[in-house]
């Protein structure tokens, strides 16, 4: 059956803001961010303690992230991501309680996003997620080009099942399985999880959430899913996780951004047709819909273009 809550891991002001043309002052994402919070969102990824010039937009992250600790967002989630021990620490300098390392299935996508391998990425990883863990942090690992890349094509799913045991055997709290290029369709997604439960990655939520007679705690990370939107099968794969026990779903408000790094990553599922389905389907989340499209209408206006969302559209009449 399908989970009764899913948590949504909302991207916006990271994975959305790095790439989108225009530069969007630092006062406008703590806003953005707060709204976001009052959304009733609970997890809102906040930044990225990344190279500046790899990722220009996200440059202000020593800025940003000592704004956010208003009492507005007691109780909020602000993950941020880490690339190597120099992220870490400027992410620990500032106080934060939740990290992300970011993996990718393929190599092509490893060395275009990290400038390594991927065995070299996963050993620049290994030290950062040890540190964070003895500090109490949470961690979140994600994984690039799950279901095909833009230079390799279909990405063989023992590809994507080592690197998420790598990741899981660091230590990883929570795994989020990125199809960075929105190319991914619903079989694809039922295959991809059931070989990662033969590969003991239960993918169920139950030991996040300890739901009354969910049993106990299932063992090892998380799993997450973050699927974009390219070809239109976002929502569709969305379903087919949420029917192989996924409760936790990454998402963009308005549409938001892509990838700077991967070709043709367009669009980030839509935080607001996500809970449209969401919500028809019974399955709680804790957001209110009116609010949280109002903040991205209220972004867009400032981005100077229309959010992609077909519900942010739909409900505000246009
Ligand atoms: P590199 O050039 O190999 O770095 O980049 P390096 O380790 O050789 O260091 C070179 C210089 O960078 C040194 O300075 C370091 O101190 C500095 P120098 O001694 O030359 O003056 N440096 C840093 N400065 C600030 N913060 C740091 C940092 N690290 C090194 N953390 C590196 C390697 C990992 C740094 C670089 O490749 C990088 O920053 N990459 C980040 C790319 C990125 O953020 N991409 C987007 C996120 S992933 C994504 O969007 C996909 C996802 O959303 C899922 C999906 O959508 O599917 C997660
Ligand atoms: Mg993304």
């Amino acid at each position: 059956g399908l989970p009764g809550r899913v948590r949504i891991h909302e991207v916006g002001p990271r994975d959305g803001l790095q790439n989108e043309p225009t530069t969007v002052p630092v006062e406008v994402k703590a806003e953005f961010i707060e709204r976001l919070a009052a959304a009733g969102l609970t997890t809102v990824e906040a930044t990225s303690f990344v190279h500046p010039k790899w990722v220009p937009q996200l440059a202000d992250a020593e800025e940003l992230y000592p704004r956010l600790g208003g009492p507005a967002l007691g109780g909020v989630r602000l993950p941020v991501l880490v690339p190597n021990a120099r992220g870490l620490e400027r992410a620990l300098a500032l106080g934060a309680r939740e990290v992300a390392v970011f993996a990718s299935a393929t190599e092509s996508f490893a060395k275009a996003n990290l400038n390594r391998t991927v065995d070299e990425a996963l050993e620049m990883f290994e030290p950062v997620v040890a540190h964070a863990k003895r500090e109490g942090l949470r961690v979140r690992g994600y994984l690039s080009m799950c279901f095909g890349d833009p230079w390799e094509g279909a990405v063989p799913l023992e590809q994507v099942v080592r690197v998420c045991r790598a990741l899981a055997g660091m230590g990883c709290d929570e795994l989020s399985l990125g199809d960075t290029i929105g190319v991914a369709t619903p079989g694809h997604v039922h295959a991809l999880l059931a070989a990662l439960r033969t590969a003991g990655l239960p993918g169920s939520a139950a030991g996040e959430s300890g739901a009354p007679g969910s049993g106990p705690p299932a063992a090892g990370p998380v799993l997450a899913v973050h699927f974009h939107d390219t070809y239109g099968q976002a929502l569709s794969n969305t379903l087919a996780a949420l029917q192989n026990g996924v409760a936790t779903v990454d998402a963009s408000a308005g549409g938001l951004g892509g990838c700077p790094y991967a070709k043709s990553a367009t669009g980030n599922l839509a935080t607001e047709d996500l809970v449209w389905m969401l919500n028809g389907l019974g399955i709680e989340t804790g957001v209110d819909l009116a609010q949280l499209t109002a903040t991205s209408r209220w972004m867009a206006e400032r981005l100077g273009r229309p959010s992609p969302s077909r519900t942010v559209r739909a409900l505000a009449g246009t």
